[in-house]
């Protein structure tokens, strides 16, 4: 596998320093090493690249390219990271420690998808005639609504640039990318690769840095017309309010605190393994975890012998072995966190059945082994706050109008999942979640075509799927034309 690293800025197809000249490290969370030191993107390189975007934006070559041909610089992008597969799912791995086979066989495919998926949207945009009084031609046309401002998180480094980053050009907008400090090297890699594809100048800058300083400088930024945000709901408060100052079209996904609810009536054997993928998929890293596990009291006592035996399954271990379940936790910082959680919910008198603890591997790196706890009530802060890690929260309930009201008694509202064989119970549940995204006897499902994003303080707008891309993406000019001559 190729081990280059890109670590400049990637502006108007080419690799730059940051103005001021300083550097930050990116380190490979399993085993502590620098990966390599990152040109610290801040105010004056987002300005750079925020002329060259706008620059781009109005070329004639970008503005009136036709749209087929958009689709294609999509769809050969797609067959780059393609050709690239396994150096995207080495450097995804290195840089954010989940195992390889998740970079390799879920992160880099499903982005390929999103972007094969956005390709065949590109020439499918268009506004429609409507039927006004009086002699008129009423039209609208759907533009792309300019410069985006796409600032995304560490979790999942190349598949949420995907989601931005693929339908943003597939409705003819430019791109400045604020990838996450934590995991730089797969955007960066993939701006090479876009370049090739064939984007012009221009049409994606990628700024790495931290976000009180490339970030904000971003969001602040009167070249920029919208902003696509993941992180976290902090965060995106500050970006809501700050994007007013020049009335910005923002797009938030944030955290969230997603219920998963088991019935007794579901199959158990399956709702413990949803239960487990739910929560321990991705190191619990995963805006949408399942993180409260919601158990109806009469099978609770077997789920949680049943859940810890998985959980006990989950093999800590280096993110390269095969047999890995649990890479490292992203950061030391994101460790002490999610610690801190741990230590709070035995503090408020949580059970805690197994794991919650720091271990290392081979001598090194942040890991946790899977966490689980019981006897959660829905006040505790381990069931009310995003802990963003292997930590599960157990709490039963009575019946189903007790599962929902616990299920909505959050400030979050991103996903949830119902696990029963009772198909009345399970569209009522799911009309009566607030929750984006309901899985059914499943959950972390992803669609390139299927909407994602979060109802309450989880956020507002959404990635993936067609009419979300176009809402986001395009503004709409209404024309009027006389007709009579
Ligand atoms: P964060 O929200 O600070 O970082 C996400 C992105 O926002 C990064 O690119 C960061 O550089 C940028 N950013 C930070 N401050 C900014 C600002 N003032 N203006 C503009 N951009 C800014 O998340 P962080 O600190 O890495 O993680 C903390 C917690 O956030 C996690 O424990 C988790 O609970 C939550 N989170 C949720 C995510 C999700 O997918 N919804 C993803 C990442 C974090
Ligand atoms: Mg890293």
């Amino acid at each position: 596998m190729s081990s280059e690293i890109r670590s400049r800025l990637w502006i108007h197809n080419q690799w730059e320093d940051a103005a001021s000249g300083e550097t930050f490290p990116t380190t490979n969370p399993a085993t502590g090493e620098t990966l390599a030191h990152i040109a610290r993107g801040a105010a004056a390189d987002i300005d750079r690249a925020v002329v060259s975007s706008r620059e781009a934006f109005e070329s004639p070559e970008w503005r009136r390219m036709d749209p087929h041909k958009r689709g294609r610089l999509l769809w050969k992008l797609a067959d780059l990271i393609q050709a690239n597969a396994d150096e995207f799912g080495s450097l995804e791995t290195r840089d954010n420690g989940k195992p390889y086979f998740e970079s390799r066989k879920i992160d880099v495919p499903s982005a390929i998808s999103q972007f094969r998926y956005f390709a065949g949207l590109a020439d499918k945009i268009y506004g429609e005639v409507i039927p006004v009084p009086g002699p008129f031609l009423n039209y609208t046309l759907k533009e792309p609504v300019g410069v985006v401002g796409a600032i995304t998180p560490w979790n999942f480094p190349l598949n949420i640039v995907s989601w931005k980053l693929a339908p943003a050009l597939a409705c003819g907008c430019t791109v400045v990318l604020k990838p996450a400090e934590q995991t730089p090297l797969t955007a960066l890699f993939l701006a090479e690769l876009a370049a090739e594809a064939g984007f012009p100048a221009g049409v994606l800058n990628v700024v790495p840095g931290f976000g009180t300083e490339a970030g904000a400088a971003l969001v602040e930024h009167a070249g920029v017309d919208a902003i696509s945000f993941t992180g976290s709901t902090a965060v995106g408060k500050q970006i809501a309010a700050s994007a007013a100052g020049t009335v910005k079209k923002v797009s938030l996904e944030l955290g969230g605190k997603s219920p998963n609810i088991v019935f007794a009536d579901a199959d158990l054997k399956a709702a413990v393994r949803g239960a487990s993928t739910g929560i321990f998929y991705g190191k619990g890293e995963v805006c949408a975890a399942g993180s409260r596990i919601l158990v109806e009291r009469s099978i609770h006592d077997d789920f949680v012998e049943a859940l810890k035996a998985r959980a006990e399954g989950m093999t800590v271990g280096d993110p390269m072995e095969s047999t890995t379940r649990l890479g490292a936790i992203v950061s030391e910082a994101q460790l002490d966190r999610v610690m801190g959680y741990v230590e709070s919910g035995k503090s408020e008198g949580a059970r805690l059945v197994t794991g919650g603890e720091r271990v290392q591997v081979d001598g090194a790196g942040n890991f946790l082994t899977a966490t689980v706890f019981a006897d959660v009530t829905p006040e505790m802060t381990i069931a009310q706050e995003e802990i963003f890690g292997p930590v599960a929260a157990v709490i039963p309930f009575d019946d189903i109008d007790d599962a929902i009201r616990i299920a909505n008694d959050t400030r979050m509202g991103l996903a949830a999942g119902v696990w029963t064989r009772d198909i009345g119970k399970a569209h009522r549940v799911a009309r009566e979640l607030q929750a984006g995204i309901v899985w059914v006897n499943s959950y972390n499902m992803y669609d390139a075509g299927s909407p994602f994003g979060g109802y309450k303080e989880s956020g507002y707008g959404r990635d993936l799927g067609a009419q979300a891309a176009i809402e986001k993406y395009t503004q709409t000019k209404s024309v009027w034309v006389a007709v009579d001559g």
